[in-house]
């Protein structure tokens, strides 16, 4: 066991102490963390399969399609399958390749206070208290973890990338709060759209706003 390790498990041990006494720990939380919204992310669209109302081979003009779009940025789109080595990795969420927290450590852990108790009780060291916070601050740091998605041969561009928050565990000490989307934004896309009219069938590219999670936040799951 190195040191870190042994920091980590005698704080895990002061938590389950704590928790024995301090019930309803994540409502302290919740105030301390913005309300989670689960309205993120969406669209299920119910398609007609049948294929005559795909796109045709002339209907997918790389040239024609990118004009009509505009925007096209290719970090967030791809015509082709992009090769993505983290597409359905599961140990993304790994501790060991854990995702480091950047930017400003956040004012309530910068304010946490650690008592040790080890026969006599005393106060730690900064360095020591510094490098829970770190230890802290990494665990309950919520990445946003980018994969691509196929859409299908309706949308194009059809591969875009989107953003989900890490699922498979708890973000907090004790456990109970997970992380959850905080903040999204929208790009364009193109979506094939047919209707039927007096002359036949009428399809088309239209403009469709793809919602994009930015931003994860460790919040209670209720
Ligand atoms: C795509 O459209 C452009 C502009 O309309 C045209 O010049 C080009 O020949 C088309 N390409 C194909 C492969 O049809
Ligand atoms: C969401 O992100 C945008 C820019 O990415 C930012 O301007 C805005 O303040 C953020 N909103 C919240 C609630 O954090």
């Amino acid at each position: 066991m190195d040191q870190s390790q042994h920091f980590v498990a005698m704080y895990l041990l002061m938590l389950s102490l704590g928790l024995i006494i301090e019930e309803g720990l994540c409502q302290h939380y919740y105030l301390l963390r913005p309300i989670p919204s689960d309205s993120l992310p969406l669209v299920e669209l119910k398609e007609d399969p049948d294929p005559v109302f795909d796109p045709k081979e002339r209907d997918l003009n790389e040239t024609e399609l990118k004009s009509v779009l505009g925007d096209f940025d290719s970090r967030l789109m791809s015509i082709t399958p992009p090769q993505d080595k983290y597409t359905g990795n599961d140990e993304l969420d790994d501790l060991d390749i854990q995702q480091k927290p950047s930017g400003v450590m956040p004012n309530e852990i910068k304010a946490m206070d650690f008592d040790v108790q080890f026969g006599k009780k005393h106060r730690p060291s900064k360095k020591l208290k510094r490098r829970l916070q770190q230890w802290l601050w990494s665990f309950s740091f919520c990445p946003v973890i980018y994969t691509w998605n196929d859409l299908g041969n309706r949308f194009w561009p059809r591969y875009v990338r989107v953003g989900n928050c890490q699922s498979k565990r708890s973000c907090s000490v004790p456990e109970g709060m997970f992380c959850k989307p905080a903040n999204s934004t929208h790009f364009t896309i193109l979506r094939w759209r047919c209707i039927q009219k007096k002359g036949g069938l009428k399809c088309t590219w239209i403009p469709v706003q793809y919602p994009m999670i930015t931003e994860c936040k460790c919040v209670c799951s209720n």
